[in-house]
Parts: structure tokens; C-alpha cells; sequence
């Protein structure tokens, strides 16, 4: 019997899945992404998790930091993700004043980046006041990551941009804020900028994945912002970033051969042209040359 609704292919990695992946000791792979051909091509790669991270303030919306990103500009850039994306998870990053003012807050910005944008999971910043908008989000069904260490949306309040959890006490709050997380609810945890052997013994300490970002090799997974690892962000790069390719001087190179094109009048050539039939092309010369002769003959009188 024909089923009345078309089963759908199951291609989505889903959160089992991703434990599996950590219990086999296969290696995560997370990248951010901003838009549906960088979804697609994360997605091509083989790449595991997509994270539209608010670090788009940064690399697309030209802001120089992450705070100025807003619920409107991240559900643009993850409904075009999530089009591009069809086997990796799509996690949407909550900017900063979208889960900090309460639990009720929180978990309507996270159902908005479910219902509006399609994102399969979201990401959130901290623990402490974070652990129970992690609970109500949670509880509501929806997938949460943690993120914890460097946590670039309070980065003044940290002291800049620079690693966390150096001295033994605040290695043992990171490790306190990572079981917290876990028993909160997350399926994941991001740990940024956090020395690689405080970072091995949260991953052993927790059983959910650690996802690593400057953090060393022993985390369950690793995480690169699209910019870095391409080499498509002017500033620069933090010391945990390996850049894969110079996109931008490719891109650079690119742009100046074709402004260097049109001005020398190397470009269009006839192979980036439409043909007309020259029957057609003898009608509309004969015509405007007629309309010309009308034309002048209607200024003259
Ligand atoms: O916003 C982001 O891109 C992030 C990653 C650096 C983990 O939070």
C-alpha cells in the first residue's frame, strides 16, 4: 500500500548520533557558517555541526565585536544556513541581551530560531545565571550547546580577549561550570581559549562532547570560524587558528583582474555575449534608421 504521506529521507545527523560519535572516538567537526552556500559547502565537506555563530557581527556585519549582533540579523543569516545545511546540525548562537534577562526570554528567542529559521540546536554563552535558561530552553525540547571559557559576548568583563581557566582555581570553576552545564541539560560544550590539559580533563570529566576552540586536541570535537580557517577575515587571527586557504587575496586577485579587464576592454568578450539572427538584426537596423529619418524630418517642420 502506498503510505498517505511520503516517509522522509532520514539525513539529518541527529543528537544520538553525535554521542556516538564520541563514545567511537571519532572526532567532531564544527565550522561556523553564514549563509546557504557556506552550508552547503560545510555540509559537502563532511563537516558534522554548523554554527552560525554570533562572530557574524564580526566577520559579515563589520562590527568589531560580537555584542552588537541581534536576534533579526542571526535569523536571517541561519534561515540561510539551515537551506544550505541539510546533513550537519545547525546551531544558532543567542546574542548577547537575548537569554540574559530570563528564563521566559531565552526560550522564546530559541523557539523563534526553531520556528523561524529552522536551526536544529542553539548555542548560548556562560553558565551561573546561563545554567537555568539552559533547563527552560531544554525542557521545551530544544537541543542547547553550552559554551564556556573565553566567552567573546563578555570579553570586557574577562579581561579581553585571552584564555581562561590559567591558574588552578579557575581551572576548577571551568570544570565545576562544564558538569553544571551538562547536568543542565546541554548536549554539547564549546570550550574556547582554555589551556589544551585543563581542557582534556573536562572532556573526561564531562560525557557529553567537548567541542575545543583553542583548546587543545583531547577535546571530542573542534571548531573554526569560517573567515579563519579560509583566510576571509582582515584582522587578526587568534594564535589557535590554522588558515587553510587565502580567500581573500584569491578573491582580491580576482576583483583587480576584472576591473583591470572592463577598463583595457579585455572583458565582455563574444563567447559572454547573445547572438541576434542577422535577418533579425537587418529588421531592427532598417527600422531605427527609418524612425531616425522620421525623426529628423518631424524636428525639421
Ligand atoms: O560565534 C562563534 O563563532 C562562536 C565560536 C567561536 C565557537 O561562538
Amino acid at each position: 500500500m502506498t503510505p498517505r504521506y511520503a516517509a522522509p529521507q532520514q539525513t539529518k545527523l541527529t543528537i544520538p548520533e553525535l554521542a556516538g560519535l564520541e563514545r567511537d572516538g571519532q572526532k567532531i567537526v564544527m565550522v561556523t557558517a553564514y549563509d546557504a552556500p557556506g552550508g552547503r559547502l560545510a555540509d559537502a565537506a563532511g563537516v558534522d555541526l554548523v554554527l552560525v555563530g554570533d562572530s557574524a557581527a564580526m566577520t559579515v556585519l563589520g562590527y568589531d565585536s560580537t555584542v552588537p549582533a541581534t536576534v533579526d540579523e542571526l535569523i536571517v543569516l541561519t534561515r540561510a544556513v539551515t537551506r544550505g545545511a541539510v546533513r550537519p546540525l545547525v546551531v544558532a548562537d543567542l546574542p548577547f541581551g537575548s537569554f540574559q534577562v530570563s528564563d521566559e526570554d531565552a526560550l522564546r528567542n530559541a523557539i523563534r530560531f526553531v520556528k523561524e529559521a529552522g536551526a536544529d540546536a542553539v548555542k548560548l554563552e556562560g553558565a551561573g545565571p546561563a545554567l537555568s535558561r539552559v533547563a527552560a530552553i531544554v525542557g521545551a525540547g530544544i537541543p542547547v550547546m553550552g559554551h564556556i571559557g573565553l566567552t567573546p559576548q563578555s570579553a570586557t568583563a574577562l579581561g579581553g580577549f585571552k584564555a581562561q581557566g590559567r591558574t588552578a582555581e579557575k581551572a576548577l570553576q571551568l570544570l565545576a561550570d562544564a558538569r553544571a552545564l551538562e547536568a543542565a541539560g546541554c548536549f554539547s560544550i564549546v570550550l574556547e581559549a582554555v589551556p589544551a590539559q585543563v581542557a582534556a580533563r573536562i572532556t573526561r570529566e564531562v560525557s557529553v562532547p567537548t567541542i575545543g576552540i583553542g583548546a587543545g586536541a583531547d577535546c571530542d570535537g573542534q571548531v573554526l570560524v569560517w573567515h579563519d580557517l579560509l583566510g576571509l577575515y582582515a584582522g587578526k587571527a587568534p594564535r589557535f587558528v590554522k588558515r587553510y586557504a587565502d580567500l581573500a587575496g584569491e578573491a582580491r586577485r580576482a576583483l583587480e583582474a576584472y576591473v583591470g579587464d572592463v577598463r583595457e576592454g579585455r572583458f565582455p568578450e563574444e563567447q559572454h555575449t547573445y547572438a541576434i539572427p542577422d535577418e533579425e538584426l537587418e529588421a531592427f537596423e532598417a527600422w531605427v534608421a527609418s524612425h531616425d529619418v522620421a525623426q529628423a524630418e518631424h524636428e525639421q517642420r
